[in-house]
């Protein structure tokens, strides 16, 4: 069963760049295996990350991120069936965004709005998670 699942989290201070390059390496390297693929968004104080493929290889991987100490207070914010996927061409893509939030993407008032709210674990009023996820992309 083909899903999606999205969520935020707070980054460690011990979690250097160089670090999440070692999280990419391994997720490019272990991704590939399980047929998962997906977009890590991240700042100097939060990851948002968007998972997709068989439902039970992204609740596996899911448990076993939550468990990684580079990172804390992990929230889910959506998890679901798609019929396809939105990132299909990335084991693991990422881009980082400034920790003020004061991206340069094409969003709205209220779509910046519901991405302050889903980076503080909330839920968004009106846009969807993975489209505001998309406008990094
Ligand atoms: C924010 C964050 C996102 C991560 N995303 C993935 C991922 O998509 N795939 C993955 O295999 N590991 C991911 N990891 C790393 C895992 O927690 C774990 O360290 C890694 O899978 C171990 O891989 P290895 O056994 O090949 O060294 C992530 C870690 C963090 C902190």
């Amino acid at each position: 069963m083909l899903s999606q699942l999205i969520y935020v989290s707070v980054r460690a201070n011990e979690c250097s760049d160089s670090e999440i390059q070692k999280i990419l390496e391994s997720s490019i390297r272990n991704n590939a295996k399980i047929d998962i693929t997906g977009v890590l968004l991240y700042s100097d104080k939060k990851f948002l990350q968007c998972l997709e493929g068989d439902y039970d290889e992204i609740m596996a991987l899911y448990d076993k991120i939550k468990l990684d100490k580079r990172h804390k207070n992990v929230v889910l914010i959506t998890v679901g069936m798609i019929k396809e996927r939105f990132f299909p061409s990335w084991q693991m893509g990422s881009k980082k965004i400034n920790s003020d939030y004061e991206f340069s993407t094409k969003m709205s008032l209220s779509e910046k709005k519901d991405f302050n709210a889903i980076l503080k674990g909330e839920k968004p009023t009106e846009s969807k998670a993975i489209d505001l996820i998309k406008k990094f992309f």
